[in-house]
């Protein structure tokens, strides 16, 4: 599949177990998003421009290399999509954080943006929009949509866990977006769950319902 990443690495796949499974608490399912979040970042991060700098060590000077250029944003689609930025910024402190709220109108089925405060120079940022579930991909087209309408260009979208209709339906909408993914599943059962999945995100990071 053109521009989308399945990061099999076995600690992923190993703490990817661990939230799927339905005995996992809260406490156990937030850590584990946290850690898969920041494991997948490194690898979303691969590309970040370096520059040269010249510093020192204890034993001479050198010529060594640091992030530069392009600048980091972070955007959760609310509210599942909170449970992945503590890992990421782990990995990047110096990102600034946007947030999306989506809902679906019950009549025309459509996602209406409730809430949306980005970066103020969104324009000259390398966004990564964060939503651990990517099913039918509705919210992720829209929020991307939205965030397009702001002048972003430079936006990938990482997700923990994503049914093929959901891949398919953000190729579409938007091809140039990379999609980075923990787990590539089955398909979505008929409430657009995707199955095996791991039921709730939002639900179960929050332990509501
Ligand atoms: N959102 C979730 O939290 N889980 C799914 O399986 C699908 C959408």
């Amino acid at each position: 599949m053109e521009n989308v990443f399945v990061m099999d690495h076995p600690l992923i796949q190993h703490k990817i177990s661990i939230i799927r499974d339905k005995n996992t608490g809260s406490k156990e399912f937030r850590e584990a998003v946290k850690e898969i979040s920041m494991l997948m970042g490194y690898e979303v991060t691969r590309n970040l421009p370096l520059e040269e700098v010249e510093i020192e060590t204890p034993v001479c000077k050198t010529k060594s290399k640091v992030i530069a250029g392009r600048k980091l944003g972070i955007v959760p689609i609310l509210r599942a999509g909170l449970g992945m930025v503590d890992g990421l910024l782990s990995l990047v402190p110096a990102a600034k954080v946007g947030h999306i709220g989506l809902y679906r109108d019950p009549d025309t089925l459509e996602p209406v943006e409730y809430y949306c405060k980005l970066p103020v120079d969104v324009q000259e940022r390398e966004l990564i929009v964060v939503d651990p579930m990517l099913a039918t991909g509705g919210s992720a087209i829209a929020a991307i949509k939205f965030i397009k309408d702001r002048g972003a260009s430079n936006i990938k979208l990482v997700c923990l866990i994503a049914a093929p209709e959901g891949v398919k339906a953000v190729q579409e909408a938007h091809p140039e977006v990379e999609i980075y993914l923990g787990s590539l599943d089955e398909k979505l059962n008929d409430h657009a769950y995707i199955v095996p999945g791991l039921g709730d995100a939002g639900d179960r990071l929050f332990g509501t319902k």
